[in-house]
């Protein structure tokens, strides 16, 4: 069961890869090097925008079935520094300061609880280290979708595994003591409307 939705996830994702998710993992990851954890990893849709090079890669990813997805995927990327964990972005099994770079893609909108997942890269981050994030988030308040989303919400959670439609991330990260250092907001095009308003950016470990 968990194997078969995470193939349906890579179907139905594939769209708005191609629309927007590519283009963006290219643009961010261009200079990622060094010890580099990604939260969440999914199915590894990210494997293929990493440069070659020094970069040892840990993808941790807590649901088996995508994790096995995942596993697959690296295989048959052949990226020999690249590695596979379990776990939750909640509580990260890894010692401080141990990254240079910490990856979230599309994983904001689904964790238990965003401050402490924020919390946690921030501590597993070298001072000076860097947060990436490509995630969808909540319509400016009052907005006519912003209403839809908060209606919409409820159900949501439910049937999207935890994805919530109205988080407000970028003040999150903002909150946990991060400096953005780099943001943008845009159209996760392809994807359902109330998913759609998107951020993605670079966050500095002050
Ligand atoms: C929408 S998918 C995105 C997957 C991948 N990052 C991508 O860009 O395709 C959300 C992912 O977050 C993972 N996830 C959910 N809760 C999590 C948590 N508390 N900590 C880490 N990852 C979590 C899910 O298992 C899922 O793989």
């Amino acid at each position: 069961m968990a194997s078969v939705s995470a193939f349906l996830y890579d179907k139905y994702m594939a769209r708005v890869e191609n629309a927007s998710l590519k283009k963006w993992r290219e643009e961010l990851f261009a200079g990622v090097k060094g010890d580099v954890l990604e939260i969440g990893a999914g199915t590894g849709a990210s494997i293929d925008f990493y440069p070659s090079g020094d970069i040892r890669l840990i993808m941790a990813e807590p649901d088996e079935g995508m994790r096995n997805r995942l596993k697959q995927r690296l295989a048959r990327s052949g990226r020999a520094t690249f590695s596979v964990a379990s776990g939750s972005a909640e509580n990260i099994d890894a010692a401080d300061e141990s990254f240079d770079f910490v990856i979230s893609s599309l994983v904001c909108c689904s964790v238990m609880d965003v401050g402490k997942a924020l919390q946690e890269i921030k501590r597993v981050l070298k001072p000076g280290g860097r947060f990436i994030f490509i995630e969808h988030v909540a319509a400016e308040k009052g907005s006519a979708k912003r209403k839809w989303q908060e209606r919409f919400n409820p159900l949501w959670v439910k049937v999207a595994r935890n994805c919530h439609l109205n988080r407000e991330t970028e003040q999150a990260i903002s909150a946990a003591g991060f400096r953005i250092e780099e943001i943008k907001n845009d159209t996760m095009r392809s994807s359902n409307p109330l998913v759609r308003p998107a951020i993605r950016g670079v966050a500095v470990k002050c």
